[in-house]
């Protein structure tokens, strides 16, 4: 995916461990999804979440993406990178008053409300700012997905989204109660790395009955349905997604509304588009255990630690390596101080000394998002490839930003 050649002279000049990014791979990402979206009307929002570099976030808007948000924060960093607000929907058990507000003034399209105080909170806000808002409801589908718990989100019991009931409690309530707001979407997300067609199926049909339920009730507001993000990818051993069958089931379903289909994509765009490269710094024995101790830790890329996931890592240039000698099992380990501290357990590798640069790959999604600067490590590089060419989109942490902010005097109140 990224050359060699290209890999070392990043790390000649920018060091490691550093993350690497394919824009021509997202752009392959993104035709495959609006292939298989072909004759219905839809809308891609990139879920920012996933990566939200500024570049990365541009790039997507290039593709034609809208985006899909959490928080103010990545509202902040949407709007800075030219998305256009009313391409965007807000998603999140829990925004405050003050993003809600945020998320009026600036136009957002779509602002998905996950509980019944979020509907009236909303309500409040938008007849405060004395603005005509739109809103979705997410629902709850009670839907059961065979991923890591943590990245389930459409069992009954998680925190996300209220149950078809409550949904019908609040659009009696809205209707009633709130001039300001316009309900024009119903949402679910199930989780993330979906890799059966089954659960969106079953998702989409209860949306598609749910809007005509409440249109016949007399709702005229519905324009979209969204399915939420969720689209598993190959991460060495796992099955990615379908997504000619999954958009082909899902066609099915829509057949005969004039709904649009919204999708909120993040690791299926990125993941594998990005390498986190590090460096071999020593390697030793532990008990019966061979250990590769690298210059990137669970700070840096937490999904093995977090979800004992499970990424392929290679010899940069894996070809000479592997010539020089055999393939060896190794526990591939990062500095920082807890045990659960690794990149992978039970790795082959090809001959590895020190110095030598290993990538882990499907690091693009859910990697520099979800570093930390925990053991007070600054925070990697991030590199955009593109045609033989890189530039660096966000310069490596310096130790002089970990302490930002820190009083050098007390200020007793
Ligand atoms: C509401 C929502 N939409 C979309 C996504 C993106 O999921 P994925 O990256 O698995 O596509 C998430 C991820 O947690 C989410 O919470």
């Amino acid at each position: 995916m990224i050359e060699r050649e290209l890999t070392e002279r990043i790390v000649r000049e920018v060091g490691t461990p550093t993350y690497i990014y394919s824009a021509d791979r997202v752009r392959s990402q993104f035709a495959i999804l609006e292939k298989s979206l072909t004759g219905i009307p839809h809308k891609i929002h990139y879920s920012a979440k996933a990566n939200s570099n500024r570049s990365i976030l541009e790039l997507m808007r290039s593709l034609g993406a809208g985006a899909d948000i959490v928080s103010a924060g990545e509202l902040h960093r949407c709007i800075r990178a030219g998305m256009d607000p009313t391409e965007i929907v807000f998603s999140g058990v829990g925004k405050t008053r003050a993003e809600l507000e945020y998320a009026i003034v600036s136009g957002v399209g779509l602002i998905n409300v996950e509980s019944f105080g979020e509907l009236k909170g909303l309500a409040e806000t938008a007849k405060r700012l004395n603005t005509k808002t739109s809103l979705g409801i997410r629902i709850n589908p009670n839907l059961a997905t065979d991923t890591h718990p943590y990245i389930q989100t459409g069992h009954g019991s998680a925190k996300f989204g209220v149950s078809r009931d409550d949904a019908k409690e609040m659009v009696a309530w809205l209707r009633e109660n709130a001039e300001e707001l316009d309900l024009i979407s119903l949402g679910v997300h199930l989780g993330s790395q979906i890799a059966r067609v089954e659960p969106y199926k079953q998702a989409m049909r209860l949306l598609v009955d749910l809007a005509a339920e409440l249109t016949a009730s007399g709702v005229d507001t519905l324009q979209s349905l969204d399915l939420g993000g969720g689209l598993a990818i190959d991460y060495g051993e796992t099955q990615a997604i379908d997504a000619e069958s999954l958009f082909g089931v899902v066609k099915g379903e829509l057949a005969g509304t004039d709904l649009t289909l919204l999708i909120e994509p993040g690791r299926f765009l990125l993941g594998n588009a990005g390498l986190l490269v590090m460096t071999v710094l020593y390697t030793k024995r532990a008990g019966s255990r061979n250990v590769v101790v690298v210059d990137a830790g669970m700070n840096d890329f937490i999904r093995p630690s977090l979800y004992g996931a499970k990424h392929r890592i290679e010899v940069v240039g894996d070809e000479a390596a592997r010539e020089k000698g055999t393939s060896t099992i190794v526990d591939v380990v990062g500095p920082v101080c807890e045990t659960g501290d690794y990149l992978g357990q039970e790795v082959r590798l090809g001959a590895v000394e020190e110095g030598a640069l290993l990538a882990v790959h499907g690091a693009g999604a859910y990697g520099f998002s979800m570093s930390s600067t925990y053991n007070s490590r600054p925070r990697p590089c991030e590199v955009l490839v593109e045609q033989g060419k890189f530039a660096v989109i966000r310069e490596r942490e310096k130790i002089e930003d970990l302490a930002r902010g820190e009083a050098a005097e007390l200020n007793w109140r």
